[in-house]
């Protein structure tokens, strides 16, 4: 029905190689390495009527005025609901080695609980095959933010029981789809479920509230772990772990006033999450200074929420240079825009050296069995041109400069294994509506066209050249 391959062909024979390369050596990654790009559900699938899905907390909060940037909502957003098949072809024609996608909870328990849904769990199994039809490598993500409104409705992560439910969740998916996925991941960035929807208010649920941040921290990884042993004990031999997005917090200065914001900085974006999951303790630190706020913690949370993973995803865009803001709430700091660096339309920094730091730093101080990157990219003004291709330099340049601090990463010994795109298509950035575009792929959302950019042009002839 829709035939992307058809416009990618038509595309390339018009354009051959008439594109910049990206200038990386493809030849400093290991054979096995993989790389990807990636997508969520609910950023890409539309379709929200279709074959009994239920409704998310994300529907019900772009409806809500004033929420999201240009007032959309995801309601149709990629159209990739009735749309994958192309799109998986497009996928093998950009020479995509994995994929990784999230399943919508409420496609396959509508109410968040109780009964299945077969036909939800249908199209994930339709994706999955397609996938391993073209050599795609499936990789799954359980939660990529959208709670099913029902769920909502009972306290969504404020309320312990949801972490629970989850396990139900994962134990309908795992079910169906097990012996299929190339690799599990149980969450997508609990740090920023919790804090950007619970304390900047800025995603669903929309609450500015320290102690609801925690509470949701706390049951995000929770839930982590009960799904975590769901898998385990449905097939010991999946491959399942977690995606954290981390960054590095640097100080303005060498003063000690600066250096400590860096670490208080630190300590909540990146050390809390980190040291649950690795050490089974919150830093003391930050536990110290939240003591009012900290949630209710039962014995043996930590332990289980420490339970050993295969494999740490991590979602790089930046880093942090901050000094100390003494009369700012907690962690008293404020993050400097550094004058001379190129930042994308999010206002974020490219940094590849961050990226860098980054991995040194987790594999030092956390030693995940194995590493990658589930989620890197950057978002730029991009147009389609009148001689109709997209000229994305910077998002090539970007790409070029954090695939060269991941061959730096393996040549010190890290075992990093993969490289996964943000974003497979541009899509419905959240808060932000549909300004800012991270995709490989145009995305011409009046009429649904998409349209590779030089950018995924270079990159699917970098992994030509990688496979040799
Ligand atoms: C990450 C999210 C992803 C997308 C990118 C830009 O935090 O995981 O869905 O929004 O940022």
């Amino acid at each position: 029905m829709f035939d992307n391959v058809f416009i990618l062909n038509d595309w390339m024979s018009r354009f051959a190689m008439d594109y910049p390369a990206l200038p990386v050596d493809a030849k400093r990654f290991p054979p096995g390495f993989v790389f990807g790009s990636a997508t969520s559900s609910h950023q890409i699938e539309g379709s929200w009527e279709a074959d009994g899905r239920g409704a998310s907390w994300w529907d019900h909060f772009a409806l809500e005025p004033g929420r999201i940037a240009d007032g959309s909502t995801a309601a149709v957003a990629c159209d990739h609901y009735r749309r994958w098949e192309a799109d998986v072809a497009l996928l093998a024609a950009l020479r995509q080695a994995a994929y990784r996608f999230s399943i919508a909870w409420s496609r396959v328990l509508p109410s968040g609980t109780g009964p299945v849904n077969p036909a939800g769990l249908d199209f994930y199994e339709r994706l999955v095959d397609g996938l391993l039809a073209r050599g795609i490598k499936p990789m799954a993500t359980l939660y990529h933010w959208d709670l099913p409104q029902a769920l909502a409705e009972r306290g969504a992560w404020q309320n312990r029981d949801t972490a629970e439910r989850f396990a139900e969740f994962a134990q309908a998916v795992v079910q169906r789809l097990g012996d299929r996925v190339w690799r599990w991941s149980t969450l997508n960035e609990p740090r920023c479920s919790a804090y950007v929807g619970h304390l900047e208010g800025r995603h669903a649920p929309g609450l500015k509230d320290l102690g609801c941040t925690l509470r949701a921290a706390h049951h995000l990884l929770l839930a982590h772990a009960r799904a975590l042993a769901c898998l385990r004990s449905h097939d010991p031999r999946l491959s399942v772990g977690i995606v954290l997005d981390l960054k590095p917090f640097q100080a303005a200065s060498s003063s000690p006033q600066d250096q400590q914001a860096a670490w208080r900085g630190d300590g909540i974006f990146n050390r809390w999450f980190l040291d649950a999951l690795f050490k089974g303790a919150y830093p003391q630190d930050i536990a110290q200074a939240y003591e009012p706020f900290m949630p209710a913690i039962e014995a043996g949370d930590l332990r289980d929420i420490a339970a050993p993973i295969d494999h740490l995803g991590i979602n790089y865009y930046t880093r942090s240079v901050v000094e100390e803001a003494p009369g700012q709430a907690y962690p008293h700091l404020c993050e400097l825009r550094q004058a001379h660096a190129h930042h994308s339309t999010m206002g974020w920094e490219d940094c590849p050296a961050g990226l860098l730091e980054t991995l040194r730093r987790v594999h030092r101080d956390y030693a995940p069995k194995a590493l990658y990157l589930a989620e890197n990219g950057c978002a730029e003004p991009d147009v389609v041109a009148p001689d109709g291709r997209v000229h994305d330099a910077a998002r090539l340049r970007y790409l070029a400069g954090h695939l060269d601090a991941c061959a730096q990463a393996i040549d010190e010994g890290i075992p990093l294994d993969a490289y996964l795109h943000w974003s497979f298509l541009d899509n419905f950035e959240w808060g932000r509506g549909y300004t800012q575009r991270f995709g490989l792929v145009h995305m011409n959302y009046a009429t649904q066209q998409r349209t590779p950019k030089n950018s995924a042009l270079a990159y699917r002839d970098f992994i030509a050249r990688h496979a040799g």
